[in-house]
Order: structure tokens, then sequence, then C-alpha cells
């Protein structure tokens, strides 16, 4: 060989040495497919059905793009030291309310986590509270599909799990990865209710030890490929019940929740709205990257590439001077009362706020739970902090202001109400609090948001990303839109006497 190049090459040196990697990286490729049995293995760009451009719906093609070209999305090398394996529940909810299939969906990437292996994220599939008309013109629907990486680009949309993490635990992948990496017959399944019964869960396991049990049988299995079918261990009658709670421990302090970041496209729906929320230029985190080609004071009003956005951290401050309330209306007219009726607690998170939990110190203590003022019923009381009217909203804004201001919160100035309700009524709502005493400087709502038509698919996780990074929150008890900003705000750094309840 050297003599070779010495006769041949001395020329041009670097021919030799492409041609020479080109044959290592050949071979490598060979070997790898002999060896681990990979097809040669790469995704193909999304392309839109066309329904979705009959009916005109946002294609997220560029969030799509994100998704494809994520480092994990690639078959090992020769050299990869840990085979990547992987962990799929193609039984999780996924046309509910989205706050309650991702609550299940942030869940289930912990215990992949914890069991060694990246979480498979699917799309949303907007069945309930569709954003856009989707009936097609033969009068069958074609629901709005929305990427992970529309809400979250933290580990559950497929981000890192940050550092200090295991470099070896896969990140999660999209289900357009794991179709082409877990063909078939290399998947192995799970089914729920035998497993339940051969790590003997019961009534009395709590939630704590279902989460290890779990996570420890899932851990010890080789296989690289594994499907939990037949339902999933933390699906929605167990999240509402009081053993949530005991999950914290673990999944409150877990790489899920501290790397959690909005998505881009959240962050650019909130920066360009900014002016609603402060007469401040925005911070670091909500301006488009690189800074200074726009001067903070002047960003265009139109929507700019995503990529010039970051996602945005829970860990990130706060919005000075911001008290966010959550108002929700609409099918609450109706679920409020039911809620009274059967005598409901207020959902998943929010129970921290119960007296019961509380007393074990060994959550967030959540200062307000659904209390019962003397004289007054249960069921009275419980429709009053579902459905507070506008005499009630009033007066709550202004006592957890002044709480806030006694506990050290510098002046709260601007009020920021995320809600579903009627124009008109709302516009009551602002009329009572901008009046008078209240000396808000601003008072702006879900209604006044500009939003692009992918950004409107995604609203109410835009109000949640403003929400959370509120100074104070006023929010539902009963609501999951609530108790997920409650996880956000305690997982991102916020004391909990700062979020509040009606
Ligand atoms: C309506 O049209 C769509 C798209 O062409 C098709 O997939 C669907 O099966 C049709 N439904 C009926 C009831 O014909
Ligand atoms: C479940 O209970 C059986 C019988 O008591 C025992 O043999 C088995 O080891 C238990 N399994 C686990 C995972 O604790
Ligand atoms: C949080 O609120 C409780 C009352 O609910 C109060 O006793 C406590 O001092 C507050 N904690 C802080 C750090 O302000």
């Amino acid at each position: 060989m050297r003599r070779f190049l010495a006769q041949h090459a001395p020329a041009r040196p670097w021919l030799v040495r492409l041609a020479v990697a080109a044959t290592v990286v050949l071979v490598t490729g060979a070997m790898y497919m002999t060896i681990s049995g990979y097809p040669s293995l790469r995704l193909v760009s999304y392309i839109p059905p066309t329904h979705t451009l009959t009916l005109g719906h946002p294609a997220f093609e560029d969030i799509r793009e994100y998704e494809r070209k994520l480092p994990q999305h690639k078959p090992p090398t020769f050299l990869t030291k840990t085979k990547p394996r992987y962990l799929f529940f193609p039984w999780e909810a996924w046309g509910t309310g989205w706050n309650n299939v991702f609550q299940e969906q942030l869940l289930n990437t912990h215990l992949s986590f914890l069991a060694n292996r990246g979480y498979v994220f699917v799309d949303y599939i907007a069945r309930d509270h569709p954003p856009f008309p989707d009936t097609l013109p033969n009068g069958t629907r074609h629901m709005l599909h929305i990427p992970m990486n529309a809400f979250t680009s933290g580990p559950t949309g497929g981000g890192s799990w940050g550092p200090g993490v295991d470099p070896s635990i896969s990140r999660p992948i999209s289900q357009r990865w794991w179709e082409v990496a877990c063909p078939k017959e290399r998947i192995v399944e799970v089914q729920l209710k035998d497993t339940m019964q051969e790590l003997n869960i019961t009534d009395s396991t709590t939630g704590g030890e279902r989460l290890m049990l779990w996570a420890e049988k899932l851990r010890r299995m080789p296989e690289e490929c594994v499907s939990v079918i037949g339902g999933t261990p933390f699906d929605y009658v167990f999240i509402n019940t009081a053993k949530v709670v005991s999950l914290w421990d673990s999944y409150g302090h877990s790489p899920t929740l501290a790397q959690f970041a909005w998505s881009a496209l959240i962050t650019r729906a909130i920066s360009r709205n900014f002016p609603l929320l402060s007469s401040s230029p925005p911070p670091p985190t909500l301006t488009p990257a690189p800074s200074r080609i726009f001067h903070p004071t002047d960003l265009p009003s139109t929507p700019l590439p995503l990529t010039l956005f970051h996602p945005l951290p829970i860990s990130a401050p706060p919005l000075p001077g911001l008290l966010a309330l959550h108002v929700r209306r609409g099918d609450y007219a109706t679920h409020c009362p039911n809620l009274a009726t059967w005598g409901s607690d207020y959902n998943t998170w929010n129970k921290f706020s119960q007296a019961d939990i509380r007393k074990t110190n060994l959550y967030p203590a959540l200062p307000d739970d659904l209390s019962v003022p003397p004289g007054m019923s249960r069921h009275d009381a419980a429709l009053r902090h579902c459905w507070p009217e506008v005499g009630e909203i009033v007066a709550r804004v202004r006592e957890v202001r002044r709480d806030a201001e006694k506990e050290g919160v510098k002046e709260l100035k601007t009020l920021y109400i995320a809600t579903n309700a009627e124009r008109g009524w709302l516009d009551g709502l602002v009329a009572s609090l901008k009046e008078g005493e209240e000396g808000w400087e601003r008072v702006a709502t879900s209604r006044d948001m500009e939003l692009a038509p992918d950004e409107l698919a995604v609203s109410q996780a835009v109000d949640m990303g403003v929400l959370v990074s509120a100074e104070v929150f006023i929010g539902n008890g009963f609501s999951s839109v609530t108790s997920n900003v409650v996880q956000l705000r305690l997982a991102g750094g916020k004391h909990a006497n700062t979020s509040r309840f009606w």
C-alpha cells in the first residue's frame, strides 16, 4: 500500500483518501446490515394527503421536516455501542381532549426513560374540539393530524434527555421512525392485563410502585422493539384517581419534565403577541435568533420561519408582572353541574391541594383546595369553584394579587385571560377587571391573540405557554388544562403558592 501510494498518489493524495474513506463507509454499512438485520433505513419527506389540502388545513411541513431530521432517526452505525431500545404504546388515548391525552403521553415518556428506552411519539388527532371544519364534500370527516413537535420539543417530542443523563438511553422517536426501525417481526408485545397480574399490581398497589414494577419489567427485556398492548398502565381512569400523586416522587424531577420545552411554533406565537403581555421587549427566550437582525421593539408582525425560534423551556424565568387566569366556559356550562353532582375531586395534579394529600408533606403544597364555606353544601361550593361569576372572579383576582404581593412577588401589572368564553360575556369581565381601583396596566385575552393557521391548531397550548410563564396563575381545579399548567409550573421551579384556584 505504501509503495502504491508512493508511486501513484503524491500528486493527488486527497483522491486516495477519498477512495479509502468511501470503501470504509461501504464496507461498514454492509457489515452493519448483515450484523443487525436492519435494511438501509431512512425517512423520506412527508407528503400531505390531498384531503389536507382540499380542506385548507395546515400540513405542518416545516415541523414534519424537523421531526424527520432528528438525529435519532437514523440507523445505528457499526460503531454504535448500545443498540437503540424503544417503547411504543399503541393503545394510548388519542382522540379525547388534548390535555387528557398529553397527561398520559408525559407519564409514558417517563416510564420509557426508566425502562431505558426511547418513547415512541405519535401525532395528535383532533377528534374532540377540532380547530377547523374537517368534513369532506361527501360528508366523511378527515381529522386534523398535528405532529408532536407542534406542541413540545422536549423529550416527549424527541428532544434530548438533558445533561447528566446516560447518553446510551435512546431518545424518543416518531411513530414514522418506529415503523421503519421496528418491522412487525422485530416487535415484542406486552399484554397489559397479563402483565398487571404477573407484577401483582392490584388496587392496593400505589402509583409509585406501579411505575417501578413496570419500569423494571420493561428494562429487563432484551428486545429492542417493545409494544404495550391491550391498554396502558397510566390510562385515563388511573390518572383520575388519587394514586397518581405518588408518581411525583420520581416523575416530578424526571428529565421528561425538567427538559420540557414548548415547541418553536408556540414560542413564535407568544413572541409575536408579546406586546399584549408587556410593554417591555420580549426576553431572549422569546426573541427570534439571531436577535441582532431584529430590533426587539420592531419585530415583524407576520410569522417568521420556525427555525429562528428556540423551544421555550419551562425553567425560563417567569414573565415579570404577569398574572394569568384560566377561565373555562363553553362545555363547562353542563360539565360543572355534573362534576358537582358526582362529587368529583380536582383533576390529577391539582390534587396536591387536597387536605389529606397536603398532610403527608410529601408533595408540593398547592394552597387552594376544594373548600366548602360554612353553611354551603359541597355541591354548591364545587359549582362556584368550577363556574365563578364575574363578581367572584374580580374579587378572587384582587385577593390573589394581594397575597402574592405579601409573599414578595413584585407588582403584578398585566392580566392575561385564557378562555373559551363568548365575546359578550368576556367583554363584560374585562371591563369589570379594568374598572377603577383594580388599576391593571393591561388586560388581554385569548381572543386578542393573532395566530397563523398552524398556531391556531394548537391555540390551547399557546395559551398554556403563557399560563406556565406567568408569575402568578389562577386556574380551574377541575380542568386538565389547569392541571397540566400546574405540573409544568411546579416542574419549572415556580413556587406552589403561585398556582391558585378559583
Ligand atoms: C369520501 O371521500 C373520501 C376521499 O375521497 C373517501 O376516502 C371516503 O371513503 C368517502 N366516503 C364515503 C362515505 O364515500
Ligand atoms: C407476584 O406474586 C407471586 C406469588 O406471590 C410471586 O411468586 C412473584 O414473585 C410476584 N411477582 C412480583 C413481580 O413481585
Ligand atoms: C405559602 O402560602 C401559605 C398559606 O397558604 C403560607 O403559610 C406560606 O408562608 C406561603 N409560603 C411562602 C414561601 O410564601
